[in-house]
């Protein structure tokens, strides 16, 4: 078995640990269909590839202690000569390290065996297998305990045992994130090369994701944000397809996948090569409460407190430069700050970009530990359109909002929370003229270990000073 086999191996260990007795059935993701006879890009399943390294779709993995099954697309000619090779069962179990492997078309037949002995099945429903997993449970015979032997009496959701499982990166893990890290990484440095007035944003992309797959990365993390000018100031702005211009800057959001690990950086900078002064000020502080969150992510801080540190700083500087009407305790108490700091500050990283795992254990903020990784991404974004800001002067306290949403569902907290801004008063601040339409995040991404931490994506500069010295390179691969 090679390395990333035995990697899956040390994770169904761990995973069967939790499950005991158990038995677990893990579905592989679905083609999707984009038209006629083509489909969407297929990229496995985090949590099934997780637990065994195969990438096909329309696989089915079934675990208990003492067997790891797959049932898989069986090998077929024309079907192969069409869309692509198949591992088949032989290959599920010599290159995968299946204990035994089943055409997928037999998965009712062999479960129906193998449920038998098992009080507790795993199963997240939800998905396109429940049909032909409840008819199965259906036939499952009802007077089991009366001879003898059991069948599951209780469905668990697997995915919290595998998303705790995932936010701790092993050693091998932490090597494959950290390795997605120096790819994206040299990807935005060839893009700050690369970029100039004239080019339109996805050429700049074209030549950053070159170097993804240059080094190794076959696809990226996620789909590439490339905004330049007033486009920095939408969040998943992904259209890339301005024509950038003198003065202009460009915030770039992209990563590679190497492993199915994913890295998540974000840099902004000047087209032409030099920041003009407001884009200076606003980078300074979004640098600045970068550089605070970075040093607050210790074992035993939380998200929640990077959060809160970022927010402070850029607070401090939003009020500096006459953007909030208030001081600073009140800007943040009123949390006037979301005018232009509108996200959270990080999120876990790992095989998906928005990593598996809660924030929140047993209703308390989850405390750090070694081995979890997150970005670090606070910003600033002033939209284009916004001369005068309306703010309201009411105190609230953020998780308690975030709690009602969750209770009360997303539409009806947030008819609360309007009526509750409507009584409150209000008042009008203008915004500077020189900020407006300038959007920017400055994001890396980090990895705990047991005294501090480390910024896996510190490759691209972030200093002005720096920042300008290579938008000045020349690329290897401009004309
Ligand atoms: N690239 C997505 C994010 O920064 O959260
Ligand atoms: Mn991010
Ligand atoms: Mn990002």
């Amino acid at each position: 078995m090679n390395t990333i086999s035995s990697l899956h191996a040390d994770r169904r260990r761990q995973f069967l640990q939790h499950i005991g007795t158990g038995i677990a059935v893990i579905p592989a993701a679905f083609e999707q269909t984009r038209n006629d006879d083509v489909d969407h890009e297929f990229r496995q399943d985090s949590a099934f590839f997780f637990l065994t390294g195969f990438p096909e779709p329309d696989a089915v993995a079934v675990l208990d202690a003492g067997r790891f099954t797959l049932f898989v697309r069986p090998r077929d000619r024309e079907m192969e000569t069409w869309n692509g090779y198949r591992a088949g069962v032989d290959g599920a179990v010599d290159r995968y390290g299946a204990d035994d492997a089943y055409p997928i078309d037999d998965l009712e037949a062999v479960l129906q065996d193998r449920l038998i002995g098992h009080s507790n099945l795993y199963y997240a429903w939800g998905g396109r297998l429940d049909s032909r997993m409840s008819a199965l449970l259906g036939k499952l015979p009802p007077l089991h305990e009366r001879f003898g032997y059991r069948v599951p009496s209780t469905i668990a959701d697997p995915t919290p045992i595998i998303d705790e499982l995932r936010l701790r990166k092993s050693p091998a893990e932490a090597e494959l994130l950290r390795k997605a890290s120096e790819i994206s990484a040299a990807g935005h440095v060839e893009a700050m090369r690369y970029a100039a007035p004239g080019l339109f944003e996805y050429q700049v992309q074209a030549a950053m994701e070159f170097v993804f797959r240059q080094h190794g990365s076959a696809r990226n993390g996620y789909p590439s944000i490339v905004a330049s000018g007033a486009n920095a100031t939408v969040l998943h702005y992904t259209q890339n397809d301005r024509r950038m211009e003198e003065g202009d800057l460009l915030l770039i959001d992209a990563a590679a996948e190497y492993g199915y690990f994913s890295a998540d950086i974000t840099r902004t900078f000047p087209v032409s090569g030099r920041f003009s002064g407001p884009q200076r000020a606003i980078y300074e502080i979004v640098l600045a409460a970068e550089k605070a969150g970075i040093a607050a992510a210790v074992p035993g801080a939380t998200m929640r407190g990077i959060h809160q540190t970022c927010t402070r700083v850029l607070t401090e500087g939003l009020v500096d430069l006459g953007l909030l009407p208030k001081g600073v305790d009140d800007s943040i108490a009123m949390h006037h700050y979301r005018e232009f700091f509108m996200h959270g500050t990080g999120h876990w990283l790992g095989m998906d970009v928005h990593d598996a795992g809660t924030y929140k254990v047993d209703g308390e903020h989850r405390r750090l530990e070694p081995g979890m990784a997150f970005t670090v991404e606070p910003g600033i974004y002033v939209r284009a359109d916004r001369e005068i800001a309306t703010f309201h002067l009411l105190e609230y306290d953020l998780d308690e909002w975030t709690e009602r949403r969750l209770k009360l569902g997303v539409k009806a907290a947030r008819a609360i929370e309007a009526a509750e801004l409507e009584e409150a008063k209000t008042i009008e601040h203008s915004v500077p003229a020189e900020f407006r339409a300038i959007g920017i995040r400055v994001e890396d991404d980090i990895l705990l270990n047991a005294t501090g931490n480390v910024n896996m994506t510190a490759g691209v500069p972030v200093e002005i000073e720096d920042v300008e010295a290579l938008c000045h390179e020349v690329s290897g691969l401009a004309d």
